[in-house]
């Protein structure tokens, strides 16, 4: 099912990639570098992602953090290269390490093509926020994970489905032995869930996407889903890029952050300094909003004033300058903030970081061309 979404050819340029023209970071699974993923509607341009960067480090979790409607999810399916028509990634990098040590720009693969088919999966496992987006309900669900194991695993039937049982299990399905012949009209939510990350997981990927995956299921679902995503990564040594709008999921399992806005990457590095020095007015909101532990009831979130505006209407110069409350009149609604290198796997796009003299002269000419 995750090959029913067909889109774009892939871009001229050659996708596989010499690892020092490449000049990527040894310890790196995954570079984004400036993507950009737009959708052609018939109302204009969505520029849904709109020059994101950030790295995923081999073997860690990287937490993607961002109200709804920044970018995450058409971000997480521009890796996979799966993007519903009338969008397409326009330009940008998506530099893979392959298990062989290859090099790949996903960018530049034809979403059709057998290198991005064969990288679903292997590599890059996504899990879906809603499960039937990945779950066919006329098959069984074992016949959906043996499926996926076999594409990408020289296994007999036998033991495709003994690896499915097992996969199963390791996700707590009670009776794995006998859910493995159910449909997914037969199982609860919680169920399908797991059988959807059996699925994801079944091939061991070195990469699992996971988009919001938690945010339907109750609380001890959660915490499940949560330990088991842990224990398989320090097993597998797999990295894993955990999508959410809820900084505190990110404080508890991340080890990066990047924070989206707009369609951006506003901020990024280690979980600890994201927390003790915040330096985006954007991810300081977001910190001052998550719920605070042990005070209960009377406990009021304070909330981020305004909303996300559309992409299609993205303000003049930074952003996020219409919401911030250390808005600089005359240079933040001109200047767009470049994603500025700050410290060891640390960036931040905000003025208040930035030479703002030398990057007036610059933005005058870019604001002419956009025109
Ligand atoms: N098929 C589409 N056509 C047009 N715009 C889209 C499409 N899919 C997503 N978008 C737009 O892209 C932006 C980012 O969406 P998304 O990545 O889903 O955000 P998030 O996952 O952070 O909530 C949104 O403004 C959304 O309206
Ligand atoms: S550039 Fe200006 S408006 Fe944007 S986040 Fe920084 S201070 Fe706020
Ligand atoms: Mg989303």
């Amino acid at each position: 099912m995750l090959l029913r979404k067909k889109i774009q050819y892939g871009r001229p340029g050659s996708a596989i990639l010499d690892a020092d023209a490449a000049g990527m970071r040894p310890e790196n699974l995954v570079e984004v570098r400036n993507l950009q993923t737009h959708f052609f509607t018939d109302r204009g341009i969505v520029k849904a992602v709109d020059g994101v960067s950030f790295a995923v480090p081999k073997g860690k979790t990287i937490g993607i953090v961002g109200e709804s409607g920044s970018g995450k999810s058409i971000t997480a399916r521009s890796l996979m290269s799966l993007i519903d028509p009338p969008g397409r990634i326009v330009s940008g990098e998506i530099l893979l390490e392959r298990q062989d040590g290859q090099i790949v720009d996903i960018a530049r693969l034809d979403p059709f093509g057998s290198e991005i088919r064969a990288i679903r999966g292997a590599d890059i496992a996504l899990i879906f926020q809603e499960p039937m987006a990945a779950l066919s309900p006329v098959h069984t669900i074992g016949n959906q994970i043996i499926e996926m194991i076999q594409i990408h695993e020289d296994l007999d039937d036998k033991a495709a489905r003994d690896k499915a049982i097992d996969m199963l299990r390791r996700v707590d399905m009670p009776k794995a032995e006998q859910r493995i012949d159910a449909y997914t009209f037969e199982l609860s939510g919680g169920m399908r869930q797991r059988a959807m990350i059996a699925m994801a997981l079944a091939c061991r990927p070195r990469l699992v996407i996971a988009d919001e995956p938690t945010t339907a299921l109750d609380v001890t679902t959660q915490a499940t889903i949560l330990d088991l995503l842990r224990e398989l990564q320090s097993r597998d040594e797999m990295s894993v890029m955990f999508i959410t709008h809820d900084l505190g999921v990110v404080a508890e399992i991340a080890d990066e952050v990047a924070v989206m806005y707009l369609g951006r990457v506003v901020e990024r590095g280690p979980v600890d300094d994201i927390f003790e020095q915040p330096m985006h007015p954007y991810t300081r909101a977001l910190i001052r909003s998550i719920p605070k532990l042990g005070v209960r009831g009377r406990h009021r979130l304070e909330a981020i004033s305004g909303m996300v505006p559309h992409p299609s209407n993205r303000p003049q110069g930074c952003p996020f300058h219409d919401r911030c409350p250390e808005f600089m009149p005359g240079v933040c609604d001109r200047i767009v903030p470049p994603l500025e290198k700050i410290g060891e796997r640390r960036d931040v796009s905000c003025l208040l970081h930035s030479d703002v003299e030398a990057l007036k002269a610059a933005s005058e000419q870019e604001t002419t061309s956009d025109e």
